[in-house]
């Protein structure tokens, strides 16, 4: 085991490992089908560690996106749990404000994400005792303060578990490539990251692996709000 002074394990294998001991009770992965999230699938399954897999359908996702979902369901024989968002919600969001209200105004932009995400989410977390997420520490300004093995106080005190945190988009790739794990067809067209397809756009070379979400907002407003503090 790679332990830190603090002992807390650094290597993504052992954060897994440890967080569902830890946790002691229901565990489930959070799943958007990035490569980061398929991975962690893929090293769950290795590990033989009993966690559930549930994914947040926002009603804007690409495509792309759910053909991962689906190689994921036949590869691994998991039952994905997806939680949609209420429909008296996005249907109320939807006339009053229209389709594209998110790019209007940064509280617009918080109202779409908390009715597709944020909500749903609370919902997901129900009974759990930790869940996963594909957290890395390099990916924002808004990530460098995270922990591997955290307790979500927001989500009524259960584990959060973030067993890449510590490591590279490189790192991350390698693992996909010597695995041949299924990954989303937008990773290789210029998306490193990926959420709804009206607020993500590829980035150009050299730009920020993130430039590419929300790109009309800074890169400290760039959280959906699933992973609040
Ligand atoms: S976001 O906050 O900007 O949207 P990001 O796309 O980086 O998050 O994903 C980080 C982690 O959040 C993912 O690895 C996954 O654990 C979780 N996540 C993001 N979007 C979803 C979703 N639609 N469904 C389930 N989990 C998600
Ligand atoms: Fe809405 Fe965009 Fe947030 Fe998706 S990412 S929930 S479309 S604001």
């Amino acid at each position: 085991m790679t332990n830190t002074a603090s002992t807390e394990p650094t290597d993504p294998r052992d954060i897994l490992r440890s967080g569902v001991v830890r946790a002691a009770g229901k565990v489930a992965l959070a799943c958007s089908f990035s490569v980061e999230d398929v991975v962690i699938i893929d090293m769950a399954k290795e590990l033989g560690l009993p966690i559930g897999v549930f994914a947040l359908d926002t009603g804007r996702l690409n495509e792309e996106t759910y053909e991962v979902a689906d190689a994921i369901t036949e590869r691994y024989r998991v039952a994905i749990d997806w939680h949609f968002p209420h429909h008296e919600a996005v249907e109320r969001l939807e006339r009053e404000k229209g389709l594209f209200s998110f790019r209007e105004s940064l509280e617009n932009r918080h109202e779409c994400c908390h009715i597709r995400k944020v909500e749903p989410l609370g919902r997901a977390l129900k009974g759990l005792a930790g869940w996963i997420t594909g957290l890395r520490r390099e990916q924002s300004v808004t990530r460098t303060e995270l922990k591997a093995i955290d307790v979500d106080e927001l989500n009524g005190g259960i584990f959060k578990i973030n067993p890449l945190l510590e490591w590279t988009e490189a790192q991350v790739w390698e693992y996909a490539e010597t695995r041949r794990i299924p990954t989303n067809r937008l990773h290789k067209q210029g998306y490193p990251s990926i959420g709804c397809a009206p607020c993500t756009r590829p980035v150009t070379a050299g730009e920020h692996p993130r430039a590419g979400r929300w790109w009309w907002e800074n890169p400290e407003h760039k959280e959906c709000g699933l992973h609040r503090r």
